[in-house]
């Protein structure tokens, strides 16, 4: 029997989960977190779930909704946690770099940069985004603020403490390496933490995407909004775009996933090259 089998095959899963279960997650992820599930998700589901069923020491799926409907703000989290997909690297998409410090160097004259990374994960990417700073500033302490949020406190956590295994940071040259990370010694062998001056660059918050007020105050240089969109439809997209208005400098850039394309957003944005945008000026 092939893996896939076994975890479809109700028989043999720990916890029951029936089609009415997994809609009803699906129904509520999608309100909470705008993340739409198709069908081809429910071993991925049944899987980061059967976790918190456990944890919560439950005996199905049936009962772990109820738990989760009466409200208990903590088992929200987790729940929401655990269906976020969290994939990244550093320099992920590195065509939309040179861009980027080309964008800064043209404003290298302006008193504060601010820039946003709206969906930062585990951190790799703001961080790609200080070293692109500070190589675009020639310095490490350059007049830069990056704000960096994310709807999972998992992923922010770890973001927050900038520690990574050595793997992780295979792709970023020796001399890079050097220049914004400290290795770990002893015990902590095999890790590396991002220097302080890039660490301090950066404020990692929370922030959900789908929230009808966003706490927070541009304009932005930039913003990144890479690898998000694809889990929302279009219609949030949209709305989530709109949003993003006026909070970009009015010669801003809006940088995209690469399987991500905002033409049914073509009143707002303009495709500027390789999955980069421009605010349409009306
Ligand atoms: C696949 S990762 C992409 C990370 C990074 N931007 C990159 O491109 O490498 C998607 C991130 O979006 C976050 N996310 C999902 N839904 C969100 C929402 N409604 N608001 C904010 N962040 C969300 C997830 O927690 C996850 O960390």
């Amino acid at each position: 029997m092939s893996a896939d089998r076994e975890i479809v095959d109700n028989n043999e899963r720990e916890y029951a989960f029936t089609q009415q279960d997994f809609e009803c997650i699906k129904k509520l992820i999608y309100q909470h977190a705008g993340i739409s599930l198709s069908s081809s998700k429910q071993n991925m589901v049944y899987s980061r779930l059967a976790r918190r069923v456990r944890a919560n020491g439950l005996r199905s799926f049936k009962d772990y909704l109820s738990f989760l409907e009466k409200g208990n703000a903590e088992e929200w989290e987790a729940f929401t946690n655990a269906l976020t997909t969290n994939l990244t690297a550093f320099f992920r998409e590195q065509h939309h770099f040179p861009i980027f410090e080309k964008h800064l160097e043209q404003r290298k004259n302006q008193k504060k940069i601010q820039l946003w990374c709206s969906a930062s994960s585990t951190g790799e990417e703001p961080y790609s985004m200080a070293m692109a700073v500070t190589n675009a500033f020639k310095s490490m302490t350059p007049p830069v603020h990056i704000l960096a949020t994310d709807l999972d406190t998992n992923v922010l956590a770890k973001a927050q403490l900038g520690i990574y295994p050595l793997d992780r940071l295979e792709k970023i040259p020796k001399e890079k390496l050097r220049q914004f990370f400290l290795k770990g010694k002893g015990h902590h062998a095999g890790l590396a933490r991002v220097r302080p001056e890039l660490r301090n660059m950066v404020t990692f918050r929370q922030l959900n995407l789908l929230d009808e007020v966003w706490p927070i105050r541009g304009p932005f240089d930039a913003i990144f909004c890479r690898n998000v969109m694809i889990y929302f439809d279009k219609q949030t997209q949209y709305k989530i775009l709109k949003k993003f208005v006026p909070l970009l400098a009015p010669d801003g850039l809006l940088f995209a996933g690469h399987s991500e394309s905002f033409q049914h957003a073509s009143d707002l944005f303009r495709l500027r090259e390789k999955t980069v945008y421009e605010l349409v000026h009306k």
